[in-house]
């Protein structure tokens, strides 16, 4: 499988603290990577660093083979390098569709035309199942559908990857298996798809390789019933409960 995302040798600090530790991965065209570890592993770090909004302190990140380590996160969403945040970020004021025409617009095949993005938007909300609620203002959805928009901002960009941090927390197993078959239908699609959740069933049944985090430092990436047997990672991981 060629690599279409490298991360070689990448570290980030912040003051005194090492969040990302000399991490080397690739994400294989077409593959779902997953991305597990405790609270604090470095998950989202790596998603700023891969997406743009932070600036790894060493190594690098290569992208269809060109480096991508010093562009800047706009630049990056337009080579096709799509992200969801674990911390949503609607913008306020504006409908549920134009959240989303928003990312069509700005995103790797940029819309110029404001109809023609909003015609995109809609496509994806129904996509994820927010059809109906393409009228409301963002701020008033409810969690499980401001997920849902966090995923439909990210696929209007039509990204080549897609980051997601979190996009399952907070819902119920029906609504995990929704996100399961959404996610499973934008592989289906094309787009290769890095996904941080700390649902291990979930992760488990999406990922066709998994890789662990812990601390700053990759403890493990491997096909995920390989990993999940690992005894470091039942250790780090799966033997702790979350706070
Ligand atoms: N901007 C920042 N400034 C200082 N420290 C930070 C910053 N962002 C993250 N950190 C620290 O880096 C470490 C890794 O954080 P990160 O958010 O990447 O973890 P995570 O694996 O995503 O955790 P969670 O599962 O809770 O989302 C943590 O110790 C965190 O406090
Ligand atoms: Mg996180």
């Amino acid at each position: 499988m060629s690599a279409i995302l490298e991360v070689e040798h990448v570290t980030r600090r912040f003051a005194g603290l090492v969040a990302v530790s000399d991490i080397s991965f690739k994400l294989g065209q077409g593959e779902i990577l997953g991305v597990i570890g405790p609270n604090g592993a470095g998950k989202t770090t790596l998603v700023s660093l891969i997406s743009g909004t932070l600036r790894p302190t060493a190594g690098d990140i290569v992208f269809e083979g060109s480096r991508i380590t010093r562009l800047g996160a706009y630049r990056r969403a337009r080579l096709g390098i799509g992200r969801t945040f674990q911390i949503m970020r609607p913008f306020p004021g504006l409908s549920v569709l134009d959240n989303v025409a928003v990312g069509a617009l700005f995103g790797h095949t940029a819309e110029s035309d404001l109809a023609k993005a909003r015609e995109k938007a809609r496509a994806q909300l129904d996509f994820v199942g927010l059809g109906k609620f393409a009228a409301q203002r963002a701020e008033e959805l409810g969690g499980p559908n401001r997920k849902r928009l966090e995923l439909a901002k990210a696929l209007a960009m039509q990204p080549k990857v897609l980051l997601c941090d979190e996009v399952m927390a907070g819902l119920n197993l029906v609504e995990i298996d929704e996100v399961i078959e959404v996610l499973r239908k934008i592989r289906e699609s094309g787009i290769s798809i890095l996904v941080i959740e700390h649902v291990i069933k979930a992760i488990k049944q999406l990922s066709d390789r998994l890789l662990v985090l812990h601390h700053g430092d990759k403890i493990a990436d491997g096909p995920p019933d390989t990993v999940l047997a690992n005894s470091t990672v039942i250790e780090a991981y799966l033997g702790r409960r979350r706070p």
